[in-house]
């Protein structure tokens, strides 16, 4: 996820519990106009190997739609070791949907077939990508699925919301439930799932599906890939973090940023009221932050 699953909070992670989790999707690398493989873009450096030694094995993602520049990054990260990338068809953003970018492809299966034809042979990663049902309709799915039947993905993952609905709304797992026969490749289940519950239910309902990806959960509570929730963990994992932040970020301001993205989500994986883990976003001094953060996870 943008901003929150960098490398900085994976190598965290990576420290507090590890092997907890097998592998994570870096955030996407946008395709731009004559792509330059350059470490000045820190969409990149996220995901140099050597700053990523002690971090959760990752696979890196791509956003765009252009094919010679999809296979030159592709190439590029197979020359790092990356021996997968995945290809993001799911961002719902509407800057990005406009440009038939993201989940703005998922209305045009004809395109995704030309740019799979055109980068497949080309490439030397095999290839997973990211999906939703679609961007305005759910038919959209069922038009794009004898797509990417006929190309050899590693997997499909499948967040069964429509772009339009961007977050809100709850996952349509009924519609998860129709197209999940039809796809040849393993499908992996992303959407909502925040507690152990969340995930068995999805185990449940849906046997088939060959793994489960989570979002927005894992700051919900850091601890659920670990089978329960311990808050002592969360709040250990929630010190470290900050004190990374703190490390690495050079400035106070982009630490106080930093600090209150992550605590937006963080403070739901501690036993607080929503008011108080306001008090945090409320505040003006990184002192005041620290503060109260340190009293939360005392
Ligand atoms: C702030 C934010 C940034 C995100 N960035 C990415 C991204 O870079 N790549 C991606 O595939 N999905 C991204 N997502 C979507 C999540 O991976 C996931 O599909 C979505 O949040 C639904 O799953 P969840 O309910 O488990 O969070 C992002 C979501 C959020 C909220």
């Amino acid at each position: 996820m943008q901003g929150l699953t960098e490398v900085l909070f994976r190598r965290v992670y990576e420290e507090c519990f590890p092997g907890a989790l097998p592998l994570a999707v870096a955030p996407f690398i946008a395709l731009t106009r004559n792509l330059r493989f350059s470490t000045d873009n820190a969409q990149i450096r996220d995901v140099l190997p050597e700053n990523n030694h002690d971090s959760i094995p990752v696979v890196p993602q791509i956003l765009g739609k252009e094919p010679e520049e999809f296979i030159l990054l592709a190439n590029c990260l197979y020359d790092l070791g990356y021996n997968e990338v995945n290809w993001n068809m799911g961002c719902p953003m509407r800057t990005v949907t406009a440009k038939h970018r993201g989940c703005g492809l998922m209305p045009h299966p004809d395109e995704v077939r030309t740019i799979l034809d055109t980068i497949l042979p080309r490439m030397h990663t095999r290839l997973s990508v990211k999906i939703r049902l679609g961007l305005k309709e759910k038919d959209e799915v069922f038009r794009m699925v004898p797509v990417l039947n006929d190309y050899p993905l590693v997997s499909v993952t499948v967040h069964p919301r429509l772009g339009r609905q961007q977050y809100t709304g709850v996952p349509d797992l009924e519609a998860f439930g129709q197209m999940l026969p039809f796809l040849k490749a393993p499908v992996i289940y992303n959407g909502d799932i925040c507690t152990i519950e969340d995930a068995h239910n999805i185990r449940r309902r849906f046997p088939q599906v060959a793994d489960l990806m989570v979002g927005r959960g894992i700051l919900y509570n850091p601890t659920l890939p670990l089978g329960a929730v311990d808050v002592s963990l969360n709040k250990h994992f929630i010190r470290r973090l900050m004190e990374a932040i703190r490390t690495t970020l050079p400035t106070e301001e982009s630490v106080m940023r930093k600090t209150k993205e992550y605590w937006s989500l963080l403070w739901k994986a501690l036993p607080i009221s929503e008011m108080e883990a306001r008090k945090v976003l409320r505040a003006q001094e990184l002192t005041t932050v620290d503060n109260l953060i340190e009293e939360f996870i005392q």
